[in-house]
C-alpha cells in the first residue's frame, strides 16, 4: 500500500485481537524508530519492543485509554498484545524532543499498519511506574508507549461538523468515529486563507 493510502487508513485502534505480533514486524519497528528524522541529528531517543504477555499486563495496568468514552479502555481480551515503548535519553540531550518523538512514532504506527497492525499512541500513562515494569534507568524517561496488535475493532474518520466537537465517538455498532477538521478550515495554498 502506498504511504499516503496509510496514512488515510491508519485510525486509533484500542481493541486488539489475542494474536501475537511477529517478532520480525517489532524490530522492524525498532528500525523505523531508530532510524527515524531527529533534530540536529541528536538521537535521544531509545526504543524497547514489548511482547512478553506477562509484561504487556504489567505495561497495560499503567496506560489510561479514549478519555472522550465512558467505556473506553480495552477488556482483557481486547488488550494489546505488544507495544514499542519510546524513551527520552536525558543525559544525551535535555531539551524536550516532541517532533522527534512524533516522527517516531509515527513511523511506527505506520510500518505497523502495512503489515496489518494496528496501534493507539498512548501518552496519558504513568511513565514512572513503567520505567520501572521495563528496567528503565534513572536518567531517561519514558515519554510515549505505542500499543499494538491486530485489530479487533471498526475505526473511521468523518469530516467535523459545525459544532467544532473534536471528541471521537462510538456508535450502536461500536464502530468508532473520528471526527477530522475540514480540509478548508486548516489547508491552504500559498497564503493563510482561513476564516
Ligand atoms: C501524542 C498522542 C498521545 C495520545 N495519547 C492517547 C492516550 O493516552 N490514550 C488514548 O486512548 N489515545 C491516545 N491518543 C490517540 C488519540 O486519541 C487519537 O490519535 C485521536 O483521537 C485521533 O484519532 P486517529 O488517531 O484515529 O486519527 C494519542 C495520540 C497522540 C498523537
Amino acid at each position: 500500500m502506498s504511504v499516503y493510502d496509510l496514512i488515510l487508513q491508519r485510525r486509533t485502534i484500542r481493541k486488539f485481537q489475542q494474536k501475537p505480533v511477529p517478532k520480525e514486524l517489532l524490530d522492524k519497528l525498532l528500525d523505523a524508530g531508530r532510524l527515524a528524522p531527529v533534530g540536529g541529528n541528536i538521537q535521544p531517543l531509545e526504543f524497547i519492543a514489548v511482547d512478553d504477555p506477562a509484561v504487556c499486563a504489567q505495561v497495560f495496568v499503567h496506560t489510561r485509554w479514549a478519555g472522550y468514552l465512558k467505556d473506553g479502555a480495552p477488556k482483557p481480551e481486547e488488550e494489546p498484545v505488544a507495544y514499542v515503548v519510546i524513551v527520552h535519553n536525558h543525559a544525551i540531550s535535555k531539551a524536550a524532543a516532541h517532533q522527534d518523538v512524533g516522527i517516531a512514532a509515527e513511523s511506527i504506527t505506520l510500518v505497523a499498519l502495512d503489515e496489518g497492525v494496528a496501534s493507539c499512541m498512548i501518552g496519558a500513562m504513568n511513565a514512572a511506574e513503567i520505567g520501572k515494569v521495563l528496567g528503565v534507568p534513572e536518567d531517561r524517561e519514558v515519554i510515549l508507549v505505542i500499543a499494538l496488535g491486530y485489530a479487533s475493532e471498526t475505526a473511521v474518520m468523518e469530516e467535523m461538523q459545525g459544532d467544532d466537537d473534536v471528541k471521537y465517538w462510538r456508535d450502536e455498532a461500536s464502530v468508532h468515529h473520528v471526527p477530522k477538521r475540514k480540509k478548508e478550515s486548516v489547508a491552504f495554498w500559498n497564503r493563510w486563507s482561513g476564516e
